[in-house]
């Protein structure tokens, strides 16, 4: 809808086109009446490249109503659409209530086919080439941004192909992580856990668990430093779904690789947030997207 920031505009706007059309009118009706004064055989006086002379003739009659009908065409139509400032028109046509009508046709026709997939259970959805193809483009309209199009995700973004999970990869996890959305957060812990010193240590023991290259004599003297950790990350860190807290002893690394990439995460926490899908999607869509991503990591045995 048209949002003015005052009356004023309204008016200057539906003001300006109306008059702007009615002058048009004016001026075709006047100049028909005027009788502009010509010289002898109807001759304007002007004369270009020795013989050419401008006539003072009236203008075609057919130009004239071609004219009117657009002017008219102009009228009618500032009737029917929003075209005169805030004044909705008699069609009360909007763009967005095209956009939703399209929306809800379009909806309707895929019904049937929703109602027929939201019977079934996610595995066996998973099979379904039909709904893996609905699900893949309803992963990339609303989910490849994030997780890129392979669903491989990225720094900071999970890849959903690896069957390593935050927060559980059964069905029921991976559609309420859809649904709710996820907030991870591990607050700042540089001071919970010591000196700078302590802090490199930890990471040291961290990079340890996964068997990456570490110095084990820092890794040794973290170790007890790492029981700050073991509430979110479990004793032997392998991860808590409960929280998202991942698992630290495999290489699948969402917040950087590394040393100074442990260090960073524990001075500065994390906060990683997946956005709530249900405001975008049906529960009959998300559904179907649960199958699709559930497939990524469990593909059908040949
Ligand atoms: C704005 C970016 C964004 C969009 C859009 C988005 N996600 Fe996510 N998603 C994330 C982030 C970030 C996480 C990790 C949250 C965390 O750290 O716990 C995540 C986590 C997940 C998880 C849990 C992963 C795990 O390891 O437990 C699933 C499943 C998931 N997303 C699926 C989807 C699907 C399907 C869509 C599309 C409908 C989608 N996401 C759209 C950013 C996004
Ligand atoms: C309050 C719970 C909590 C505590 C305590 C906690 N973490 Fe975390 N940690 C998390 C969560 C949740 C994430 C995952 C963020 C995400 O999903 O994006 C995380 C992520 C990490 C990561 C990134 C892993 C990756 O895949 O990149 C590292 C490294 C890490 N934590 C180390 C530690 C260390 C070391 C400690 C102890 C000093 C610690 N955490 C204490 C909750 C916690």
């Amino acid at each position: 809808m048209s949002d003015f920031t005052s009356e004023f505009w309204h008016y200057w706007v539906a003001g300006v086109t109306l008059i702007s059309i009615l002058a048009c009118f004016f001026l075709l009706w006047y100049s028909g009446k005027v009788d502009v004064k010509s010289n002898e055989g109807n001759s304007t006086g002007h004369v270009w490249d020795e013989d050419m002379t401008e006539l003072n003739n009236p203008l075609p009659k057919w130009w004239v109503y071609m004219f009117v009908i657009t002017l008219l065409f102009g009228l009618i139509y500032a009737l029917l659409y929003p075209m005169l400032g805030k004044f909705p028109g008699l069609l009360n046509w909007t763009s967005a209530g095209q956009y939703q009508a399209e929306k809800e046709a379009n909806l309707a026709e895929v019904a049937p086919k929703f109602a027929a997939f939201s019977q079934m259970p996610v595995e066996q959805l998973a099979r379904d080439p039909a709904a893996l193809q609905i699900g893949e483009s309803l992963f990339m309209n609303n989910c490849a941004v994030c997780h890129a199009v392979d669903a491989r995700g990225s720094l900071t973004f999970p890849n959903l192909t690896d069957g390593d999970w935050l927060w559980g990869g059964d069905p029921e996890a991976i559609k309420v992580s859809i649904t709710q959305g996820r907030v991870a957060v591990m607050p700042p812990l540089a001071e919970a856990v010591g000196t700078p010193d302590d802090v490199t240590n930890v990471a040291h023991y961290v990079m340890s668990l996964s068997g990456a290259p570490h110095d084990s004599v820092r890794a040794a003297a973290g170790k007890a430093n790492f029981a700050t950790c073991i509430a979110c990350h479990g004793a032997e860190g392998k991860g808590n779904t409960a929280m998202g807290a991942p698992n630290l002893t495999d290489d699948v690394w969402l917040h950087g690789f590394g040393v100074d990439a442990v260090v960073r995460s524990i001075n500065m926490g994390i906060m990683n947030v997946m956005p709530p899908q249900n405001v975008l999607l049906s529960e009959d869509q998300i559904h179907v997207l649960t199958a699709y991503v559930w497939a990524k990591s469990n593909p059908a045995p040949n």
